[in-house]
């Protein structure tokens, strides 16, 4: 009975115009798309886990106690990307004034080595990198979130009990959730010697419930012994025994020596902005501020939005920002990376040169590589009355990750591996591509894409933004900034409306099926090649006006937002 009530909840997705009482009933939720609230606000990939968010700082937690709770939360109820067994960033302005990056992405293993997915032939073997135990980096989120728990007030046992519960009664899925359980259904099977929660007899439907036993049970050993618990404990034990049966390479050292690392945040203006992102190892700031620098010169607002020119322009910033990315970038604990030279204006400029409105750029490179579609990585933004923003961006990389599941401990093991360069110019499974800097090596953590970000304006959050989707996070992050930014958009049509992407190679311009029809048309004529593809990110944003938070959950996921 309680489920038929649930599958009829779920499919009315509301848009609240004021700050609503919503009740957490994890058999009976809604959608609620934005919320406008005066004092604090979640938005995250799941329902429930915005409301455990939500109702933290009505409990009188800050950000970062929301963050925590949430993040734990999406582990439960979002495991295509919510996760204890992968890793990400977290960008964060505190109410005093300091900036913060935390970095906690996966670490190769000490057995790594640069040729391990390399037949003796020194083909690429990606399968290994996406479905195998080696395709595992060394998991941070729970160093990331003991990390972020030094920001925040209430004990940690009230930010992880929601995460707890959730796993051990259960939650009812969404109908978006039954259909990804199964389409992956066979994967869970074949990588898997033991059974696991995501797989049923029967096939799955909106409105079931998932119960995840082995995983609560791991959560409330986080929950008596903290962090030491995953990298030394039981369940340290368990991952290595997981290892063992999957001739993965992860060792006791590995663990034990996991550390997330606190980085000085990318830190840069755009026009009355002051922009905070994630340095390396993502991507994803450097990224952003060339984007950004590179647009500035040209009055793209005079353009208008979705004008071919407009697009034009930031497609040909976008290519050059990839460019480099592939040939540049790598981890800065073990490469030397030019990034004062890569954000310079003189630089960007320079890169621009060669820009012609009006006609196609040419990556002038052969190889191409496969953009693949994927809903992996899970963004989420909170923000509270005392001034506090966060921003964290964290991943399984595909969606549930290698889809191995540690045996008695529940949780999903991340396939980050593929992120690394396996083979110089051999594109990952999102088509990029990289050399040397991004090669394999014991204890370094791969390339990342993730761009969790805050604008920042006289000194006062303005805007949280990030978003999933691999290559493509740093292009929705700076779609979404330029449409409110450049372009006047509101909240939700900054998020909502159609995205483009090009990533240097393949060269090619992605389009999301909204995309207006007659400005691709357009494109064509001027000498881009054209493929549409069905979603491009899925950002979740908190934008600061004088009295309120508009908080966004994208359209194209279960994405939710909540406020108060
Ligand atoms: N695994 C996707 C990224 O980190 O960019």
């Amino acid at each position: 009975m309680r489920q038929s009530i649930s599958i009829a909840i779920l499919l009315f997705c509301s848009i609240a115009l004021k700050a609503q009482e919503r009740n957490f009933d994890p058999f009976n939720y809604s959608i609620q798309k934005q919320s406008i609230s005066a004092h604090g606000a979640v938005v995250s990939a799941h329902p429930l886990a915005s409301m455990v968010g939500l109702s933290i700082l009505q409990q009188g937690g800050n950000a970062f106690d929301a963050a925590i709770a949430t993040q734990l939360a999406l582990a439960v109820v979002f495991p295509g990307a919510g996760n204890i067994g992968g890793g990400g960033f977290m960008v964060a302005h505190l109410a005093g004034g300091k900036n913060i990056a935390i970095d906690y992405r996966e670490k190769a293993p000490y057995l790594a080595s640069r040729d391990m997915y390399l037949d003796s032939l020194g083909n690429a073997q990606p399968r290994l990198s996406l479905e195998t135990h080696l395709a595992s980096g060394i998991p941070g989120s729970i160093a990331g979130i003991f990390a972020e728990f030094k920001y925040a007030r209430l004990p940690f046992q009230k930010l992880i009990q929601p995460a707890i519960d959730l796993a051990k009664n259960g939650f009812a899925i969404t109908a978006a959730q039954a259909a990804s359980f199964n389409a992956n259904r066979k994967d869970f099977i074949k990588r898997n010697s033991s059974a696991t929660a995501f797989v049923k007899p029967a096939l799955w439907k909106a409105g079931d419930t998932l119960i995840q036993p082995a995983l609560a049970n791991t959560l409330l050993r986080i929950r008596e012994n903290g962090a030491s618990e995953f990298y030394q404990g039981e369940t340290a034990k368990m991952m290595l025994e997981e290892m063992n049966r999957g001739k993965g390479l992860f060792s006791a050292a590995d663990l034990a020596q996991y550390t997330a690392t606190e980085r000085t945040a990318m830190n840069f203006k755009y026009k009355k902005f002051h922009v905070l992102s994630m340095p390396l190892p993502s991507s994803g700031g450097i990224l952003l501020q060339q984007m950004l620098g590179m647009i500035e010169p040209y009055h793209l607002s005079d353009m208008g939005f979705q004008s071919a020119a407009a697009v034009q322009l930031m497609i040909e910033v976008e290519r050059r920002a990839f460019a480099d990315r592939a040939e540049f970038l790598g981890d800065p604990d073990f490469v030397k990376v030019p990034v004062s030279t890569l954000v310079s204006k003189s630089y960007l400029k320079k890169r621009m040169a060669d820009y012609t409105p009006g006609k196609a750029g040419n990556s002038l490179v052969t190889r191409a590589g496969n953009v693949k579609e994927s809903e992996e990585t899970t963004h989420f933004s909170v923000a509270d009355n005392e001034g506090n923003a966060v921003a964290i961006t964290t991943t399984l990389n595909d969606s549930y990750g290698s889809k191995i599941v540690v045996t008695g401990a529940g949780f999903i093991l991340n396939n980050e591996m593929d992120d690394f360069s396996i083979k110089a110019g051999v594109p990952n499974m999102y088509g990029a591509i990289g050399n040397e800097m991004n090669a394999i090596q014991a204890g370094k953590r791969m390339l990342s894409s993730m761009t969790p970000t805050i604008l920042l304006k006289k000194g006062k959050p303005f805007l949280i933004v990030g978003s999933p989707g691999g290559t493509t996070i740093p292009n929705s992050v700076f779609q979404t900034i330029v449409n409110i930014g450049e372009f006047g958009l509101s909240a939700s049509d900054a998020v909502n409306q159609a995205k483009f992407h090009h990533q240097w190679l393949p060269d090619s311009v992605f389009i999301e099926r909204d995309f207006p029809q007659a400005i691709a048309e357009q494109l064509k004529t001027m000498g881009y090649s054209i493929k549409s593809r069905s979603s491009i990110g899925r950002t979740d944003i908190i934008l600061f006006k004088k009295k309120s938070l508009i908080a966004v959950g994208d359209k194209r996921g279960d994405d939710d937002a909540e406020g108060y």
